[in-house]
């Protein structure tokens, strides 16, 4: 697990767009995986603005969600599929057609969407970069505590946390959904590179649990510990809590004078 700190949470996106951006210049129909919430926006932003001024194309690239929520339809301004829209796709070069959420029809039954996404991206060759935010109570999509960690894409029930959390989204008297279609814990572990942002001291607590506590299904992002190549930028806040920093950072120097000798991982 690589964990770099950043000054900000602007350096924070435009380190993740950065990498986004080298990965489609060396393979352009790559397949990326995608995450909703705050955390996100400042890394579309950043993307935007590199397709509209730094020559960054989507036009081959795929993409698939992590989760999208159970009972709210596409053309509800609350749906992840239109977040998507509205934050990153509508502003880009990327065929609608090869962006996909686990979205379930009105009279779909939601216990075979998962298996069906799960074709999707096996038959897509698989995500090559997972992108990823983290929540407070250490969740990753919508793989709540205690979640299986060999789960597949499926019906997940939000927590209370995590309505509380994503309640400030709603209105009062909207429908805020208690149940997500989201990739599993497995799903996300097949992806070939993950990179988690996670910005704002909210964050510090299930970050130092996801890095430095025990892996646990108690604290979903801790399993990242076991991925082969998951790198997770951080924000000085979302950083507060961790005992290890000085090695971090000390591993961060090094990788980069690495990489201004022999270039990056892609070059
Ligand atoms: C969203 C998702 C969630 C969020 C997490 C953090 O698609 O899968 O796991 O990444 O809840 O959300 P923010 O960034 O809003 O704090």
């Amino acid at each position: 697990m690589e964990v770099v700190i950043l000054k900000s949470a602007k350096s924070v996106a435009a380190t993740a767009g950065d990498l986004v951006a080298e990965l489609l210049r060396v393979q352009p129909a790559a397949v990326l995986g995608l995450a909703t919430g705050s955390t996100q926006l400042a890394l579309y932003r950043y993307l935007v603005q590199q397709y509209l001024h730094g020559g960054l194309s989507f036009k081959q690239a795929t993409s698939f969600n992590l989760d999208e929520y159970l009972g709210v339809a596409a053309e509800n301004p609350q749906s992840y599929r239109a977040y998507m829209d509205r934050e990153f796709f509508d502003h880009i070069d990327i065929d609608k057609h090869n962006t996909h959420l686990p979205d379930c029809g009105e009279t779909e039954n939601p216990r075979l969407v998962g298996p069906l996404y799960e074709q999707k991206i096996r038959d897509a060759g698989g995500i090559d970069l997972q992108l990823m935010g983290i929540g407070g109570n250490g969740h990753i999509g919508f793989n709540e505590p205690s979640s299986s960690l060999r789960s597949r894409t499926r019906v997940k029930t939000l927590t209370k946390q995590t309505l509380e959390d994503n309640g400030r989204l709603f209105k009062k008297d909207e429908f805020q959904p208690k149940l997500a279609i989201t990739m599993g814990i497995a799903t996300i572990m097949d992806a070939r590179r993950v990179l988690l942002l996670a910005t704002g001291q909210s964050k510090a607590e299930a970050v130092a649990k996801m890095v430095e506590g025990p892996i646990s299904a108690m604290c979903p992002a801790s399993v990242l510990q076991m991925h082969e190549r998951a790198t997770i930028l951080l924000d000085e806040d979302a950083a507060a809590g961790l005992s290890n920093r000085d090695y971090y950072d000390w591993t961060h120097l090094q990788n980069e004078s690495l990489k201004a000798r022999f270039g990056g991982e892609h070059g």
